[in-house]
């Protein structure tokens, strides 16, 4: 049995820059009023007039950079594992697409579909398959084009401000030394919640629909749907355990936290896992202000940003933490 250790991280985010008072031509909304409830002040968002940018292309280039930062090239990657919950088409997935774009052998590649808790789902994936010794080196993307499919209508603000463009990647590679790397993985859901945080069109369930939306304009079931309240309140609850949980995996305590990079959800919801854990502000990473929620990139652009700022540090213990739709979360504990 192996270890796996993070070698290589890498982001990339569209150029074009909503702020939140830009949100104004689209729907009845203040800067005030999302920075109050969010924090967030503004996100990138794909402009089509000028970039062709989609979700697997950003996810490639995030996946570049990751690749050279591991001392590697494409050649070097035995598999791809792919996390988003806005894939260019229906099917299929955006692994296969990376694939093609970084112009890799014929590795597997395989897409993973839980949303906010998407890289830690992936994580868990690529690590076992370098545990059992099977592959050497996985590459772990999360993206998202949200911009694409979001309402741009006061009807669905609630919903839209929060969502922004972006992808992250980590190139996770095979460690002999057991005290290194990732150290564990917790990965949970909760099916019965599913339609509190939805997209249900386009799908086999709704696609007829969709299809002859011009017909129904009251038909929303092809923007992403949000109860925000009831998953803020599962959200807190959690997260929380999550973290209590890849902890106590490990005899660790709160105190053991070096760096918490919780999914970039909402700024309230990370400051309550902040203050609930007693954490110092040094030893959390945000920076939603800048990019809203990414949904499954939001932790690998996160994490490469921390890294690229030097907050994190050989032998710090770096802890992961998402919640979001399904419900599904997760946790992943690290030693760098
Ligand atoms: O990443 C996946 C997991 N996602 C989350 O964890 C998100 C969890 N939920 C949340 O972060 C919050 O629920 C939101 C930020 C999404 C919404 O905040 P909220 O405090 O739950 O607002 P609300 O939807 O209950 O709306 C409160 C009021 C309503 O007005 P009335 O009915 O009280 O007059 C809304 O119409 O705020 C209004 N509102 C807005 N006003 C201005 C909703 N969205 C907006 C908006 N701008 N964008």
């Amino acid at each position: 049995m192996f270890n796996s250790r993070i070698t290589g991280l890498g982001k990339y985010v569209p150029e074009n820059v909503v702020t939140n008072n830009d949100l104004k031509q689209w729907m009845d909304t203040s800067d005030e009023w999302i920075q109050e409830r969010t924090g967030i002040k503004e996100r990138r968002w794909i402009d089509p007039k000028t970039s062709d940018d989609t979700t697997s292309i950003m996810g490639a280039k995030a996946a570049k950079i990751a690749i050279e930062r591991a001392g590697l090239t494409k050649d070097d990657i035995d598999f791809i594992v792919f996390a988003t919950l806005s894939p260019d088409m229906y099917f299929p997935g955006g692994g296969v697409r990376v694939q093609e774009l970084l112009d890799m052998d014929t590795i597997g590649a395989i897409d993973i579909r839980n949303q906010c808790s998407g890289f830690i789902y992936g994580l868990s994936v690529a690590d076992q398959f370098i545990k059992t010794g099977m592959y050497k080196h996985v590459l772990v993307i999360g993206s998202e084009n949200h911009s694409g499919g979001l309402e741009r209508s006061t009807r669905g603000r609630h919903v839209t401000v929060i969502f922004g463009d972006g992808a992250g990647a980590a190139v996770l590679s095979r460690e002999e030394d057991h005290t290194k790397g990732i150290l564990s993985t917790h990965l949970h859901s909760e099916g019965k919640h599913a339609k509190e945080l939805a997209l249900e069109g386009p799908s086999t369930g709704r696609w007829v629909d969709t299809i002859m939306n011009e017909n129904n304009p009251d038909d929303t079931s092809y923007y992403p749907y949000m109860n925000g309240q009831f998953v803020f309140k599962h959200a807190v609850v959690r997260f929380s355990e999550a973290i209590v949980e890849g902890l106590a995996a490990n005899e660790l305590q709160k105190e053991d936290i070096d760096m918490l990079i919780p999914h970039q959800a909402n700024l309230r919801i990370a400051q309550f896992i902040q203050k609930k854990f007693r954490l110092p502000d040094a030893n959390v990473y945000n920076n939603i202000m800048r990019y809203g929620n990414t949904t499954a990139a939001s932790i690998p652009i996160a994490l490469t940003e921390a890294w690229e700022e030097g907050k994190i540090k050989e032998g710090d213990t770096v802890v992961l933490a998402a919640f979001g739709s399904g419900f599904t979360w997760g946790s992943a504990i690290i030693k760098w």
